[in-house]
């Protein structure tokens, strides 16, 4: 497949009142990673569901593999896979009978090759006749991803793939779905609110925000907008607050804690001043942070990403609840 993956053009979705999703346009090129970064209740759960044909459009339209999602929904729905933000898994069943459903209900034949491809990848061949119900959250959501893969997508929607999980099982993630990507050139869009989580998968990123895009562009592009770096530097002596100031290139400083903060809009350029300012034997500690994407969301939208909406803290906590309320 070349081209774009997926074209959406005026996107729209209304809910009473609210705009949910508010005309977006946007292209996803057919290969890439394409990140919607938002805090909770920014719209991007909606629009997975417009793009996947799972919720009616409002307004505007949108192309996914090539084929208008209101015209020929079966032709979209057979080419993406889906990975949702809920738990989906069967407990009682064990992982390659939780592979044998997802092929019955996909309708894929000859799927036991590529189930066996698919639990290698992932790491999860040993388990296979294993009860979904003694995996760990992160084995779970390796075989959701794999269960979204069985009929070879062209294309796969991962919402929060790795919200509420550890950090050392959210690197592991990040490591599987970028070869997702790359080995199987399968052209992912995943939704996140972790900045790290879009700036180390995606090559193109929407910061969305109230149903509205308020940034769109690579990670670089937009850690490009935020034109400043921050030197963090510690001393063994006391330094006075004006003389960081009268250092040529300095912009703002800070404290935290017993380090001082230099704001500068290039640290390669007022890093020789500041040693010239201090005697190096006094710097204890130097550290260079440049623009990320928390500072773009922070410039654009005057708050944290984080503090912009509640955060699911305990995963399985969660999911007991979703369970409970269910029966
Ligand atoms: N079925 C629905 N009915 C009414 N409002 C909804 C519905 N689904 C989502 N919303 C609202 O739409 C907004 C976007 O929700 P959602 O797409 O789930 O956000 P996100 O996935 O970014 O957290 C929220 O304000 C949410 O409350
Ligand atoms: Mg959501």
């Amino acid at each position: 497949m070349s081209g774009d993956a997926i074209r959406a053009r005026d996107l729209t979705k209304i809910y009473g009142q609210l705009s949910a999703v508010d005309h977006l346009n946007f292209t996803v090129r057919s290969g890439s990673v394409f990140g919607l970064l938002g805090p909770n209740g920014a719209g991007k759960t909606t629009i997975i569901k417009l793009l996947t044909g799972l919720s009616e459009i409002t307004a505007g339209e949108a192309t996914v593999a090539g084929f208008d999602v209101r015209r020929d929904p079966m032709q979209v729905k057979r080419r993406i896979g889906w990975v949702a933000a809920e738990v989906i898994l069967d407990d009682d069943f064990t992982a390659w009978e939780n592979l044998w459903l997802q092929a019955k209900l996909q309708r894929v034949s000859a799927w036991k090759p590529r189930a066996e491809q698919l639990l290698a990848y992932f790491d999860l061949t040993d388990r296979r006749k294993d009860k979904v119900g003694t995996f760990s959250t992160g084995m779970r959501k390796k075989l959701e991803i794999a269960l979204a893969l069985l009929h070879e997508p062209e294309i796969v929607f991962m919402d929060e793939p790795t919200i509420g999980l550890d950090p050392s099982t959210r690197h592991m993630l990040w490591e599987l779905i970028a070869g997702v990507n790359r080995e199987f050139g399968i052209t992912v869009l995943l939704t996140t609110h972790y900045i790290e989580e879009a700036d180390a998968l995606c090559d193109q990123i929407a910061i969305i925000d109230r149903g509205k895009f308020v940034a769109t562009g690579t990670p670089a592009e937009l850690k490009a907008r935020v034109q400043s770096d921050f030197i963090e530097i510690e001393t063994t002596e006391l330094v006075d607050e004006t003389r960081w100031r009268a250092i040529a290139g300095v912009t703002d400083v800070r404290t935290e804690g017993r380090s001082w903060i230099l704001r500068t809009p290039s640290a390669q350029t007022t890093l020789p001043n500041v040693f010239a300012a201090l005697r190096t034997d006094q710097i204890q500690r130097i550290n260079i942070e440049a623009p990320s994407l928390e500072t773009v969301f922070l410039d654009v939208t005057g708050k944290h990403l984080d503090a912009a909406g509640p955060e699911v803290h305990d995963f399985r906590k969660f999911y007991s609840t979703v369970r409970r309320a269910r029966q």
